[in-house]
Formats: C-alpha cells, sequence, structure tokens
C-alpha cells in the first residue's frame, strides 16, 4: 500500500514554499525592530505544561492534544500553541522579574480538530510574548505590529476585532450574571456548552454551534461589567490604536479558546478565508506566568496562523498559477570533456550565489533543454567541443532571446554585469 501523509497534515513544496520564505523573511525583519528575539523551543513539552495553562475545559485539552507516554512512562504533549512553552522557557531561564523579555517564535503545532479548508492537524504560527510590561499601551503596539507584519506582505483585506475580557476583579460579576443567562437558556444549548456551563460558561461566548452563537449574542455583556480599571485601560487600548491608525472594531464576542486571557483580546480575520477565517489571535494573559509556577509577571502575546496567512497571500495576489520567475543557469553539454568543464564552471558561479543545472547522462540536446526550462533557468549556455576549443561559447537569455559571446573564463563577470 502507498503511504500517505497523515489526515490534517501536509507536505509544503514549491511554489508555495517561496510564499512561506517570504513571510518568514518578514518576521526576521519587522519583529527585531521592536526589540523582539527569536526563540525555538521544544515541540514535544510535559503534558502539564499545556492541561495548567489552557485550562481543562477548553477544546484544546479537553479534545485536541496529541498526547501520549514516552518510553519512560512520562506524560508528554505535542504542542498545541506557543504561548505556554514561550512561559515555561521564561520561568526556567529568567530569574529577574523586572526584565522586560520579548520574544517571536515559528514552528509547527498540533491539535487532533477535524480538518477541513484552513483548518489542520499540524499547522505552524508565528508568535510573539511580551513579558514584563502591564501597560495597555503596549497590548495596543502589539496589536499594531501584527497590523503592519501584514501590510508589508501586502495584506489589505485583514480586519482587527477586539475586545476586553475583565479581570479577576470584574470577571467573576460577568461570570455569574452570563451563567444564569445561560441556565435560563440551557435548552438551546450545544451539549458542549451544558456540561462547561457550570466551570467555564466563556466557552459559550466562543462556540461555533449556530444555537449558541445566537443565543449568547441576546445575553449579557462583558463591557456592562468591567470595573473602573479594566475600562480604563480598554480606553487606553483603543486610544493607542487610534494614535498607531489602527482600525478595528469592539466585538464582545472575542473570548478566545483558551483560558489564560484577561482584560485585551484580539483577533485579525480576513474574508478571503472560508469558515476558518481567523488569521491571528492574542491578548494579555497577566496571571499565566505565576499559575505556571513563575512570577507575579504580566505578559501579552500573539499567533498568525501561517497556513491561513500563505492562503490569503496567495488569494490577494491571485496566484492561482504560479509565476515562473526565471533564474540561475542551465548548462547543457555535449561530451564528456564539456560536461566535466561544467561541472567546475558551475561550482564558480554556485559560489557566487548564482543557481545551475546540469545534465549528467549525456542526453540529447533537446531533451536537455527541456530541462533547462523545468528548472525555470534564466540563462542558456551550450558547450560543445569548438566552444572548448576556443574557450567560449552563446550566452542565452531565455526571456529576452538574445544571445552573446562570452569567454568560459568570463561567464560569473557577464552574468553579474547585466542589470537584474
Ligand atoms: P489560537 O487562536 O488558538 O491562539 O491560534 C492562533 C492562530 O493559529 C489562529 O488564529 C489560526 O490562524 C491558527 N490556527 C489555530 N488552529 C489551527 C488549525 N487547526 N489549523 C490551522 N491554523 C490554526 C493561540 O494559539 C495563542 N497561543 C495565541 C497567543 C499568543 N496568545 C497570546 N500569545
Amino acid at each position: 500500500m502507498s503511504q500517505h501523509a497523515l489526515r490534517g497534515m501536509n507536505d509544503i513544496r514549491p511554489p508555495d514554499i517561496s510564499i512561506w520564505h517570504e513571510v518568514e523573511k518578514c518576521a526576521h525583519e519587522i519583529f527585531p525592530r521592536y526589540l523582539y528575539q527569536e526563540i525555538r523551543t521544544p515541540i514535544l513539552e510535559d503534558m502539564s505544561v499545556f492541561t495548567r495553562s489552557i485550562g481543562d475545559t477548553t477544546n484544546i485539552v479537553e479534545k485536541e492534544m496529541y498526547v501520549f507516554q514516552d518510553r519512560g512512562g512520562k506524560w508528554v504533549a505535542l504542542r498545541p500553541e506557543g504561548t505556554a512553552p514561550v512561559v515555561r522557557a521564561y520561568i526556567e531561564h529568567h530569574g529577574n522579574p523586572d526584565e522586560v523579555v520579548r520574544y517571536y517564535y515559528m514552528g509547527a503545532m498540533y491539535r487532533y480538530e477535524r480538518p477541513q479548508q484552513g483548518r489542520f492537524r499540524e499547522f505552524h504560527q508565528l508568535g510573539a510574548e511580551v513579558l514584563g510590561i502591564s501597560s495597555p499601551k503596549l497590548d495596543a503596539e502589539v496589536i499594531h505590529m501584527v497590523d503592519v507584519f501584514f501590510k508589508h506582505l501586502g495584506i489589505k483585506n485583514a480586519v482587527l476585532e477586539i475586545n476586553s475580557l475583565g479581570c479577576p476583579i470584574c470577571r467573576p460579576k460577568f461570570l455569574r450574571a452570563f451563567f444564569d443567562f445561560l441556565h435560563k437558556n440551557e435548552d438551546k444549548l450545544c451539549s458542549d456548552c451544558k456540561r462547561r456551563m457550570e466551570k467555564n460558561p466563556l466557552r459559550a461566548l466562543d462556540c461555533k454551534n449556530p444555537g449558541c452563537d445566537a443565543l449568547t449574542r441576546e445575553g449579557p455583556s462583558i463591557h456592562d461589567f468591567l470595573c473602573e480599571d479594566c475600562e480604563k485601560d480598554f480606553d487606553t487600548v483603543l486610544e493607542t490604536l487610534g494614535l498607531l491608525k489602527t482600525e478595528y472594531k469592539v466585538n464582545p464576542k472575542i473570548v478566545r479558546g483558551l483560558d489564560y486571557y484577561i482584560k485585551t483580546t484580539f483577533e485579525f480575520t480576513s474574508n478571503a478565508l472560508g469558515s476558518q477565517n481567523a488569521i491571528a489571535g492574542g491578548g494579555r494573559y497577566d496571571g499565566l506566568v505565576r499559575l505556571m509556577g513563575g512570577p507575579n509577571v504580566p505578559a501579552v502575546g500573539f499567533a498568525i496562523g501561517l497556513e491561513r496567512l500563505v492562503d490569503i497571500i496567495k488569494a490577494e495576489r491571485n496566484l492561482t498559477a504560479p509565476v515562473l520567475n526565471r533564474k540561475g543557469l542551465f548548462f547543457a553539454t555535449l561530451g564528456e570533456k564539456a560536461l566535466q568543464k561544467a561541472l567546475v564552471l558551475a561550482q564558480q558561479l554556485r559560489n557566487a550565489n548564482i543557481p545551475v543545472g546540469l545534465d549528467y547522462e549525456g542526453k540529447s540536446l533537446k531533451s536537455q533543454m527541456r530541462k533547462a526550462d523545468k528548472m525555470g533557468a534564466e540563462f542558456v549556455m551550450v558547450i560543445g567541443d569548438s566552444e572548448l576549443e576556443k574557450n567560449e561559447a552563446q550566452l542565452r537569455n531565455m526571456s529576452s532571446s538574445t544571445e552573446t559571446t562570452i569567454s568560459l573564463d568570463q561567464i560569473l563577470q557577464a552574468l553579474q554585469s547585466i542589470p537584474a
């Protein structure tokens, strides 16, 4: 039986891989401007890193984590998200709670979800976390950075939705009122929301079931319960976003699918995607470091779903058919001596960063020209006995169909003198 990748897991291949490279390069360029440094954490962590942080009554912990016992009998999990590992690493490596730490990361995450368009079991996130600053102005700046990043990639259709979830002082009052509302309307809730209603009523606000969604829109709003501090902080976030010219929509239903958030929560969505329209999500999670055994350090962050981001870039650039971006040179050779010469010349050009292709099998010229075309070579040079004798050959530009005679010792100089 032939082998296939696991359901919900994908090979990322050309031509898409070049968009992935572009996105990664853009992150390495933009995030350090805001003083973020890259961190790479292990894909596998002790299971408790996630169960303690994300919350037992979230979909991720209840149904989606890849969990197993390793050969030593330890319960481990493939990371379903990047925040908890970063907090674990912060606690492990940073002793001083007054130090501000800014990390960004990229990598594969794993959730055993039902795969569909834009929803996978292995997917990739690009995220960032700031530990050590409680100012709501930072929340706005973090959100603004995501906006700047999207704009750099040419994304026009991202919409920012923002909310405040309150703090441990005001949220319980809202939760009580919201629970009473759910309790009165229990018959309209899905079985998951009914089951979680008592322990975690907020999950109903995030539920995708149309009945739960319609019902919760009529229920009490967190904004009627925010304490003075939370209201002031939320106003500061919105004001600062205005100052930084980042447009937003306030949406009291943005509660997020993870339990660690307080105060600011946000999502970026795009109408270029199908039903899985969230490209990024994040918020403030001031209690998490302490909950995971560290000092009482405030924190805020976000993660962008890279598969969805790449899909949007493709859709917005209308990249259904790959654009052939010709580059490099192909040596078509006639005879063993010519091939040997080409092998040596190829190394010189590759050392100068020029992609070079060759035929190693003595195929016909026609077949070699087909290979050059498949490679997308910008130039082709045919070398046979007479070229070797004269030590010069024709350099053919495949885009303009022009030819120039070049000394075999001067190919690199000739290519470098051609304007890009
Ligand atoms: P999240 O909303 O669970 O947040 O995930 C962030 C983004 O990852 C989503 O907006 C989506 O684009 C992408 N994503 C999530 N699940 C899948 C999936 N199954 N297939 C494809 N893409 C997916 C977090 O993970 C938080 N750690 C974000 C954060 C960082 N909050 C604070 N700091």
